[in-house]
């Protein structure tokens, strides 16, 4: 998607020397900062830092951050190294798990000399299926954006709230909850967009507002907590997040604060869309109590970042000195709060039957 009118993804390769690209996502909104990733310590940082972030943004990097260890050592006991060592940088997010099998069952089998160069053009095929995955997921939520519009008087926006940012930075292109939204837009459709600030981190303040803004879609940031009244008054027409994993189930882990706004649209009959790649979803996990929450450094609800008056990033206390926080950054909406699935192959129920009917060749 666009920044300044130029075409991004969020990871590339640098052909002359073979670092990776990424955009740093600590530092936006203020500063766009491209960061090279040159060694595996490097992919590992990026993760665990959250300078790339989004379930399939995770698996991506994890891909190159096999392909960076592997240049200095091709081994079968450096891929076993480095592929525990980017496994265990964030928890929750299944695609860095997925990820990692994919990209070690390929590379197992051949010669150290070869694995290299096929692990750059693994991790490259993958990002660009990530690509197609999130444009497919766009098309099929775009039907359902198209049928809400007919239902609003000319010219007024279908009203669309999103929690988080599932992007295009949080993947490599389109996003998956922005997919529908990107797509609609492009369409010339009305579309405007609520965005949950998503606190702590403000992932959708801080990213989604950005990334809508620098592409021209409206939105409005909302606090998290507006988005329920907002829902009473008739004012969002659907709700679509994105998920970090989906058992086989339908219960969706996604970030915190999810769940509140699921209730909030069952009980306001507001549909609820949860839009995810194939490569989200866990099907060795049969429900959501079983998925591992991440808990994260109580600093990201304590204090803020922002950009004072003049022009400095900074980091300021918000609470008390001395009191403590917790920082749970995940939570688990049940299936049957979500109204469907949108993914690369379609819409579906959140149900064990729904996920089977579209990866028919899971249940082999
Ligand atoms: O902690 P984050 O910023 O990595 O959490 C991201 C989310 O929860 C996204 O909504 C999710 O990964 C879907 S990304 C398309």
């Amino acid at each position: 998607m666009n920044i300044d009118g130029r075409a991004y993804r969020t990871i590339w390769v640098e052909e002359a020397h073979g670092a990776v690209s990424i955009i740093d996502q600590t530092r936006l909104p203020h500063d766009l900062v491209v960061v090279a990733l040159a060694t595996l310590a490097d992919a590992a940082r990026a993760i665990k830092t959250m300078q790339v972030r989004g379930a399939p943004l995770i698996g991506v990097t994890a891909a190159y951050g096999l392909a960076l260890a592997l240049r200095h050592d091709a081994s079968d006991t450096a891929l076993a190294a480095a592929a525990a060592t980017l496994a265990t940088q964030r928890p929750t997010a299944v695609n860095l798990a997925w990820a990692l099998a994919q990209m070690q069952s390929a590379l197992a089998p051949l010669p150290p000399a070869a694995r290299t160069k096929a692990a750059y053009a693994l991790a490259a095929r993958m990002a660009d299926d990530d690509v197609e995955s999130c444009r497919h997921i766009g098309q099929h939520g775009l039907a359902i954006i198209r049928t809400l519009a007919v239902q609003k008087t000319a010219g007024a926006p279908v009203n669309i709230l999103t929690h988080c940012n599932a992007g295009w930075l949080a993947c490599v292109d389109w996003g998956t909850a922005t997919s529908p939204i990107y797509q609609a837009h492009e369409a010339g459709m009305a579309v405007h967009v609520w965005v949950d600030e998503t606190r702590p981190r403000n992932q959708g303040a801080a990213l989604t507002a950005y990334e809508l803004g620098c592409h021209g879609v409206p939105h409005t940031i909302i606090a998290d907590n507006a988005g329920g009244h907002l829902m009473q008054q008739g004012a969002v027409d659907m709700c679509i997040v994105g998920a970090d994993r989906v058992t086989r189930n339908g219960d969706a882990a996604n970030k915190i604060g999810t769940y509140l706004k699921a209730l909030a649209a069952h009980d306001t009959g507001t549909p609820f869309y949860v839009a995810m790649p194939h490569s989200t979803i866990d099907w060795h996990i049969g429900d959501g109590r079983a998925i591992e929450i991440e808990e994260r450094d109580a600093r990201e609800v304590l204090q803020m970042t922002g950009r004072l008056a003049d022009g400095t990033v900074a980091t300021v206390d918000i609470a008390a000195r001395g009191s403590p926080a917790a920082n749970p950054a995940f939570d688990v909406t049940p299936a049957r709060l979500i109204t469907g699935f949108i993914t690369e192959r379609g819409v579906a129920p959140a149900s064990a039957d729904g996920l089977a009917a579209l990866y028919p060749e899971r249940l082999l």
